[in-house]
């Protein structure tokens, strides 16, 4: 019979401190979980948009060649040979695909949802340079192809949802000017943009998909290359020029970082504060770099500048690590999620390096040095074509990654994925639900009209602090390359306070934002937030 000697316990104790150790290093302070919804939706989820009936379009593009779904009844693209889909909508309560067919290359291309809920996506590659495309969901709906839809060739252009309905649609590789859709007329000209010639470093470019917001006074903030302006489109007129981010280093495609507009607080139908937050990119050289086999370390710096300022200035944070290609997502609670990426290389065919596997949470109103928090990693790197998307249930769909020109699986550093999978904020987790609120009033799909007040109705099961709950709007973003199109959060202000009305059940009032400048007419997530624990959202429909 074995004794139990003093040595072997000793090795026992060593080992169990090494596992608790360990197991500390990997699981940060703060939590967050991952889950794969679908190991394959058949194509890589390059470009996603959330539709206010829970479902997402997404596709990559016509000529990775076959993808890993066919398209429906034995149907094949127009004059081609591949009859597989490169185009799926997924169904978020079901979490099944569907397959769907572009006619012409998506590829690199834009898009903003309409007012009515339809997507129109722009541009793209070769027979789809000019291409306008739309899709509306429903069960047995698809794409329609409008061809010479766009003036210019656009390919990595930006687009954003304007008040008067329409959608703008900026730059694009050698597309020195801007364009809107739907247009006035026929002959309704793009007007040029020379900001989009000055960013442009000639043979790297570094300012393409610029980062484009609207101001609450109309105009539109562009952030390309190091720098910004605040741009009056329809005078064709530069209202204010910002400093160049501290560095000078590039923030835009291929040195590709990410932007956000930080929350808007409308407070008696104003918005005091305007920020914006640009993280991550690439240094300078680092795209010849990587052409040539050195892969440069991503930059770790995030530049956060309040342009309602009179005289603004950017204020440099160091994340916790360096990231190239990552996406900034707004939280309905208003905090800031960089995921997805790698820490080395630029984005580009086979030009990253050094996946960054672990999502950061960025609260902005901690104080300085204490924003930042690790989440827990996904095991999948989600690097070049890559994206993520925030779901009505708080969740994030993570999808896509392919570095190569074509589908390729194995016997490469990073494969092709074709795999959905979700990041749960900790607000998620089990220990928040009995402080979690849940809307019973409005309505899904209830309409709200400028300036109005609308009552919430919502239950939280355990103790609620009254001072601490807060509703937020969220508009549904068109997210490719790292940056999220007509990304925006809205804080309503509360007309009265939130009160108890029954066992578990309060109501609050607010105020509808005050107009199109700070919130486009459109579709909307809702969502009711406690102690930062958000609600389910509910969809809402602001009208003009
Ligand atoms: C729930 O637990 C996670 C860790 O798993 C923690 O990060 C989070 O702060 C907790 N939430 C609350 C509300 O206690
Ligand atoms: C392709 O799809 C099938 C299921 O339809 C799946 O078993 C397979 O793993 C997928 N291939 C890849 C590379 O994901
Ligand atoms: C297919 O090719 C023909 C002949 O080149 C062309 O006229 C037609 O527009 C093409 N169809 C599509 C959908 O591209
Ligand atoms: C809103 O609609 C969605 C999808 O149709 C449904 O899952 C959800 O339960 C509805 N929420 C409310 C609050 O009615």
């Amino acid at each position: 019979m074995k004794t139990f000697s003093p040595s072997l316990l000793y090795h026992h104790l060593l080992l169990s401190l090494l596992v608790i150790l360990l197991h500390a290093r990997q699981c940060p302070a703060a939590g967050g979980s991952w889950s794969v919804l679908l190991p394959s939706i058949g194509i890589s989820a390059m470009h996603m948009q959330l539709l206010p009936n829970d479902r997402v379009v997404t596709y990559d593009r016509t000529d990775f060649g076959v993808s890993n779904i066919s398209l429906p009844n034995g149907k094949c693209r127009p004059n081609s040979t591949d009859c597989s889909a490169h185009s799926v909508e997924y169904d978020v309560g079901s979490n099944t695909v569907r397959p769907l067919m572009v006619l012409t290359n998506v590829w690199c291309s834009s898009g903003t949802l309409m007012p009515d809920g339809t997507l129109i996506q722009t541009g793209g590659w070769a027979d789809g340079y000019r291409r306008v495309r739309t899709y509306k969901s429903c069960s047995k709906c698809d794409w329609k192809e409008i061809p010479d839809g766009l003036n210019q060739q656009r390919w990595y252009a930006t687009n954003h949802l304007l008040p008067n309905g329409r959608q703008i649609i900026i730059g694009g590789r050698q597309a020195f000017n801007y364009e809107f859709y739907p247009k006035k007329s026929a002959t309704e000209n793009s007007p040029s943009f020379p900001f989009l010639v000055q960013t442009n470093d000639p043979n790297v470019e570094n300012n393409l998909y610029p980062f484009v917001f609207l101001y609450p006074d109309g105009n539109l903030f562009v952030f390309a290359n190091n720098r910004a302006i605040l741009f009056d489109y329809s005078k064709n007129q530069v209202v204010k020029t910002y400093p160049t981010i501290p560095g000078g280093q590039p923030r835009n495609y291929p040195s590709t970082g990410s932007a956000v507009l930080l929350p808007l607080r409308i407070k008696k139908g104003e918005i005091d504060a305007v920020e914006v937050l640009v993280c991550g990119g690439a240094p300078t050289g680092a795209f010849v770099n990587a052409n040539n086999g050195k892969f440069d370390g991503a930059l770790d710096t995030c530049g956060r500048i309040k342009i309602s300022d009179p005289n603004p200035q950017w204020v440099m944070e160091t994340m916790p690590m360096a990231r190239v290609m990552g996406d900034m997502l707004l939280l309905p609670n208003g905090h800031v999620l960089i995921i997805n990426g790698a820490s080395a290389g630029v984005a580009g065919w086979e030009l990253g390096r050094n996946p960054v596997l672990s999502p950061v949470i960025y609260t902005p109103d901690n104080q300085i040095g204490s924003r930042f928090e690790v989440q827990n990693p996904s095991t999948k790197p989600r690097v070049y074509h890559s994206t993520a998307v925030l779901l009505r249930d708080g969740r994030v769909l993570v999808g896509g990654s392919n570095p190569h020109d074509k589908y390729v699986f194995t016997n490469v550093l990073y494969p092709t994925e074709l795999s959905l999978e979700a990041f749960s904020p900790s607000y998620l987790e089990s220990n928040s639900s009995s402080m979690r609120p849940r809307i019973i009033s409005p309505k899904n799909k209830s309409n709200i009209r400028y300036g109005k007040r609308v009552a919430i109705t919502f239950t939280v099961s355990g103790p609620v602090d009254l001072k601490l709950v807060t509703v937020t709007l969220m508009s549904p973003s068109f997210n490719t390359h790292s940056f999220s199109m007509n990304q925006r959060l809205l804080v309503l202000d509360s007309a009265n306070s939130a009160k108890a009305v029954g066992k578990s059940t309060y109501k609050v009032g607010v105020v509808a934002p005050p107009s199109g400048n700070i919130a486009p007419a459109g579709n909307y997530m809702l969502f009711v937030v406690h102690k930062d624990i958000p609600s389910p959202g509910i969809w809402v429909q602001i009208r003009r």
